[in-house]
């Protein structure tokens, strides 16, 4: 697994080094370990999981590029090209291909959640985890700063019931309740259940400052 990892590195470092909004290599390492950690524990081929995590958000680097919307799945002509640089079984190639199309689903879209294979879902809680807790909330304001969104506006009510990554939040605090705060519920594994519950705690005291310090009342 190291092996593979290290051979890939080189690569998904070249096509990350402009990448600083949150989505950078460094998301994809922490991924990677979160993955690796829930794997342990709920099974599913390792190989897998740890190269899908490694690769899963390409997407985001081409989306930057093109100036519009990228879908995972309009990143695998490109994932298929780098897994050629690999040496692992055809079956385990077109898994990772699968992980990477679906780790975007949430149960609180619209499309709602459409896999069930152990490798995809544990994919999935990995790149939900690094979404919440403090790296949540630091990934989240990187994020809005370099997509020019506001911090608040107050004025907006919370009325999002369904999330698609297509369209962003009207604020950084409005993200939190569109989708932040429900990744705990999202998550598939029991594993990563336990995982998410002192990040979101985190995120909901963070919220309560706050709100306290915007209102002058501390
Ligand atoms: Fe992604
Ligand atoms: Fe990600």
């Amino acid at each position: 697994m190291e092996k593979i990892i290290q051979q890939l590195e080189k690569t998904v470092a070249k096509i990350f080094h402009s990448e600083s909004s949150g989505h950078d290599i460094n998301h994809l390492k922490r991924v990677l370990n979160l993955a690796l950690t829930i794997q342990k524990k709920e099974g599913g081929d390792k190989i897998v999981i740890g190269v899908s995590a490694f690769l899963h958000d390409i997407h985001r680097v081409m989306q930057k590029e093109l100036g519009k919307f990228v879908s995972p799945k309009d990143s695998l002509p490109k994932i298929k090209e780098i897994l050629e640089t690999i040496e692992i079984t055809e079956e385990q190639k077109e898994k990772i291909l699968h992980c990477v199309e679906f780790h975007e689903e949430y149960g609180f879209s619209t499309e709602g959640k459409t896999v069930n294979d152990i490798e995809t879902l544990v994919v999935q809680d990995a790149d939900n985890l690094d979404a919440i807790g403090a790296l949540g909330v630091a990934r989240t304001f990187a994020y809005s700063g370099a997509h020019q969104i506001p911090m608040w506006i107050p004025e907006i009510p919370f009325d999002r019931k369904f999330y698609t990554e297509e369209k962003h939040d009207p604020s950084t605090i409005h993200h939190f309740y569109s989708k932040l705060f429900r990744l705990k519920e999202n998550m598939n594994t029991a594993t990563a259940k336990k995982m998410a519950e002192n990040r979101h705690a985190y995120m909901e005291n963070f919220l309560e400052e706050f709100f306290a310090e915007w209102n002058g009342e501390k």
